[in-house]
């Protein structure tokens, strides 16, 4: 068992129906076996468990792990192609791009750069947009087990509208996908998901045989694009004879309590209805819509409508993989909107981890540090001097402190990631390194700013106190300080 010391913040309870912030500011996490079996005060926690040792982070804070609702892995190199809207950049540049991934050489690197953003980023669970081809999937899912993270994913799937060689027809979808799925469904931390690239591209047929492999294999998830671009809205209801967009889905069966829809920024009243009934959520990408200029989240619509949102990263239409990104520019969004919600710092974080968890159906495992959950956790410790370790010096209470992270934090700060209680490597200096987790109860330390990897007591490491090293109650460090 292990002793994790440290700031903790996490949101249990929904801070958009009365849930608040909660803050142990001389935390402990009891952790053994990949679970927290124990969370309070550290005085408490290290006196009924004197023997155990302690990693002490408490410099910076240790949140939840992030957990990205859309990403996709094939577009990780064309982050940043600005100054396009929608239909225009997945013509000049995403679907060009994708088209490589025909090269399984090309497909391999992708994906480990791929692995490598996520995790530096702090995201520890992620539903991945695929590939259209079944051999990068395959590959995809190869590398995303080695990597230890909570990944979902699965083969896009498209029968028009797409550049040739990204077409398939809806049986070799259909084969293809339950080939994928049998293989990769609940194989230990990976998921399935069953991914037409969007109504535009997908024939009736083709989202007929999407729902097909829904029913052969119990489980999987599904995930698509809805209502993001006006030219695509209306090109979408012209093409389908759908009654709105959400329908083009829905008639097909296809949304479900494990169905998350991207996007959504121009919704009808009735869609949204609909994706409350059928307990479909929504991924809200905040950086992707501003950068495409898809338009402005109606985030108070879907809340009084009762349809669950979490964040998106949508790489490459977004703009990075950091979550604390996505949650400043939702909360900049909404701000920029007349009757859009003033989101606090708390909201933000829901929005980034257990909302998230939720969405993909991981809420019993993950999304916040309660006893009982799977240890994920992302630890942030900025350099010091760094505007953000200043701000968290002098912020008036957690909230505050919390809301500077969004404000200022970024994968530079991260400094450790966890999943199951094991450490997923985020070191970014050495091409090719290991992403695969440690042993139970290890955790992964950037290297970069000090003596090197593992549990060392290094500039770079967080102090680990063995039981013949034992300090009891010892503070400091750059805490939340009431002012
Ligand atoms: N709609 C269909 N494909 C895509 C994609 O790759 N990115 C975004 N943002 N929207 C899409
Ligand atoms: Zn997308």
């Amino acid at each position: 068992m292990t002793i994790y010391r440290a700031q903790l913040l996490d949101t249990p309870q929904d801070p958009f129906h009365g849930g608040t912030l909660r803050c142990d500011q001389d935390g402990a996490l009891l952790v053994a076996g990949g679970a927290i079996l124990d969370r309070g005060g550290y005085c408490r926690v290290r006196a009924e468990h004197t023997d155990e040792e302690v990693v002490d982070l408490r410099e910076g804070l240790l949140l939840p792990g992030f957990v990205d609702t859309h990403v996709h892995y094939p577009q990780v190199r064309i982050i940043g192609g600005l100054g396009m809207p929608l239909l225009e950049w997945l013509d000049k540049c995403a679907l060009r791009e994708e088209a490589k991934l025909a090269d399984p050489s090309v497909a391999r690197s992708v994906a480990t750069e791929f692995l490598t953003g996520l995790v530096g980023s702090g995201t520890t669970s992620a539903l991945v947009f695929g590939a259209h081809f079944a051999d990068a999937v395959d590959d995809f899912f190869v590398q995303a087990a080695a990597s230890g993270l909570r990944l979902t994913s699965g083969l896009v799937v498209g029968d028009r509208l797409l550049p040739p060689e990204l077409l398939t027809t809806p049986d070799r979808a259909h084969r293809e996908s339950v080939e994928l799925a049998r293989r990769w469904h609940a194989a230990g931390r990976v998921r399935y998901a069953v991914t037409p690239r969007f109504a535009l591209s997908t024939s009736e047929e083709m989202l007929e045989a999407c729902a097909q492999v829904l029913r052969d294999v119990p489980g999987t998830l599904f995930t698509s694009h809805v209502n993001e671009n006006p030219v695509e809205v209306a090109d979408v209801m012209r093409l389908t004879g759908a009654a709105s967009y959400t329908d083009a889905y829905d008639r097909h069966g296809l949304l479900q309590a494990r169905s998350v829809l991207a996007h959504n920024v121009h919704p009808g009243g009735e869609e949204l209805n609909l994706l409350a009934d059928r307990g479909t959520a929504v991924a809200h990408c905040p950086t992707s819509n501003c950068a495409l200029g898809s338009g402005l989240f109606p985030l108070r619509a879907h809340l009084d409508a009762g349809v669950a949102v979490a964040l998106g990263s949508d790489v490459g239409g977004g703009t990075g993989f950091c979550l604390l990104k996505e949650g400043l520019q939702a909360y900049v969004v909404q701000r920029l909107q007349p009757d859009g919600l003033l989101l606090s710092s708390a909201q933000l974080l829901y929005l980034a981890t257990a909302a998230g968890a939720r969405a993909l159906g991981l809420e019993g495992e993950v999304g916040d540090l309660s006893v009982g959950k799977r240890f994920d956790a992302v630890w942030l410790r900025p350099r010091p001097g760094d505007p953000l370790s200043v701000g968290l010096a002098h912020a008036q209470d957690a909230d505050d402190a919390l809301a500077k992270v969004f404000t200022l934090g970024a994968p530079t700060d991260i400094a450790g990631v966890w999943v199951d209680g094991a450490g997923g490597s985020n070191a970014s200096d050495k091409p090719g390194h290991r992403l695969a987790p440690e042993p139970a109860g290890c955790q992964f330390v950037r290297p970069s700013r000090g003596s090197g990897l593992g549990a060392g007591r290094g500039l770079g490491a967080p102090d680990v106190e063995s039981a013949s090293s034992r300090r009891t109650c010892r503070r400091g460090g750059n805490q939340i300080r009431p002012r």
